[in-house]
């Protein structure tokens, strides 16, 4: 049986790369891995962690490229790979915009999909933006949905998904995880090691998401630097998302405090490490409240909507929203109450026992 895995950004290889480890140990399954290269610097560094080389190439990656530019030149290059490898499953991961199309390539070649990380929802198709609309629109065309969650595959059910088809898997980003966090590791870069983690508070703070491009990711940045002025051992720990929209946001309103540190995107596993470390977290991003819930770290969510409400009924996260008021009121209380702080800082894990991969390998086996 030939699988080929389909990604094109860093949490989507984040979250393939151990199902690609889990099928290449399988005799009787052929992996093939496609790369659309949404991403380029950011999946690079997530491949050379997990040792994976591509097959496949599509190197679709312009800087500041459309969604219709994407979603074209994905179809296009995968419609070749597809004709070649006829593969019997197709996997796509998550909700971006290669998921789409690697799952609409398929689609018009009649080959079986597989969706992972299946049935997250909002409940508002322009929050996320655009990946609430791509995860509806990569279900409709899935047959399998490897739903993390029992919540998820509600989700699927309330849409009339067979429940046949829907399988309870977990979360591959904890499988990711076990791989890279270790109580003992060292970072390699100059920037971490030099912060005095036992006697300051380290925030972490990644923002990227595109609805908050703009106004609210104005109010999130100064939110943080005006909690950095208030906090004297407070530092944050900021590396950067690529996206030159976001850059510039960053070095306008944080880039001018010496206990700001705006670097470049980690490799996973000193990222992962990272957390581990700090005090707390600052995120839009969705793998991240896997993550930090997973290692007991307190998240303030800064969206309006979250399609992962586990770690907020959990109490580990909190949404917030995007205006300055309530980021700046959290922060402030998390920074100031140690009875609330503690509330939130437990490790939780909604997400799966990392054996996701082994799972949704043995399904695939059973089921085709
Ligand atoms: C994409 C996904 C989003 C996911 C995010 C993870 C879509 C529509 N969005 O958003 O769901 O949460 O990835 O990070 O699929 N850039 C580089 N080098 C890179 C990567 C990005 O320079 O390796 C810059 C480019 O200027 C690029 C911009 O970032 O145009 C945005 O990249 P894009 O893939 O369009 O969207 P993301 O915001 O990264
Ligand atoms: N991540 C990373 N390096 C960084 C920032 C994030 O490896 O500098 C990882 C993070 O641990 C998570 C994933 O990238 O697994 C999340 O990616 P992102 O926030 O870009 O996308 P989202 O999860 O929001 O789709």
């Amino acid at each position: 049986m030939k699988v080929m895995c389909v990604f094109g950004t860093r949490p989507e290889g984040i979250k393939m790369a151990p199902i690609v480890k889990a099928i290449k140990k399988r005799p009787e399954l052929e992996c093939v891995v496609c790369i659309t290269a949404q991403h380029r610097e950011m999946l690079d560094q997530v491949l050379n962690l997990f040792n994976i080389v591509p097959d496949y190439d599509l190197n679709i990656f312009k800087p500041g490229q459309s969604l219709t530019e994407i979603t074209t030149r994905a179809i296009k290059g995968l419609e070749e790979v597809i004709t070649k490898e006829k593969p019997d499953v197709l996997l796509v991961q998550g909700d971006t915009t290669t998921v789409f199309a690697g799952a609409l390539a398929a689609f018009y070649q009649k080959v079986k999909i597989g969706h992972v990380e299946a049935g997250l929802r909002s409940g508002n198709l322009y929050s996320p933006y655009p990946e609430e609309a791509n995860r509806k629109l990569t279900g409709v065309l899935s047959d399998f949905h490897f739903a993390p969650t029992e919540r998820n595959r509600q989700n699927l059910l309330k849409e009339d998904y067979p429940d046949e088809k829907i399988f309870i898997t977990g979360n591959t980003v904890i499988d990711a995880l076990q791989y890279t966090v270790k109580d003992d590791y060292i970072f390699h870069i100059d920037s971490l090691n030099n912060i005095d983690y036992k006697n300051r508070r380290v925030l972490l703070l990644t923002s990227h998401r595109r609805e908050n491009i703009g106004t609210p990711m104005e109010n999130i940045f100064s939110a943080v630097a005006d909690i950095v002025k208030k906090y004297e051992d407070v530092e944050v720990v900021f590396p950067m998302h690529l996206n030159p929209k976001v850059r510039e946001v960053a070095y306008r309103i944080l880039g001018d405090n010496s206990r700001i540190h705006l670097i470049e995107p980690l490799d996973y596993e000193p990222f992962t490490n990272l957390i581990a470390r700090c005090h707390l977290v600052v995120t839009d991003s969705g793998g991240l409240q896997e993550e930090a819930p997973t290692l007991g770290k307190p998240v303030l969510v800064v969206r309006e909507e979250t399609e992962r409400p586990e770690g907020v009924e959990a109490g580990t996260a909190k949404l917030v929203g995007t205006k300055y008021e309530p980021i700046y009121n959290n922060l402030d209380l998390l920074l100031s109450n140690e009875i609330e702080f503690d509330k939130m800082a437990k490790a939780i894990n909604p997400y799966g026992d990392g054996k996701a991969s082994e799972r949704i390998v043995e399904i695939l086996l059973k089921n085709s």
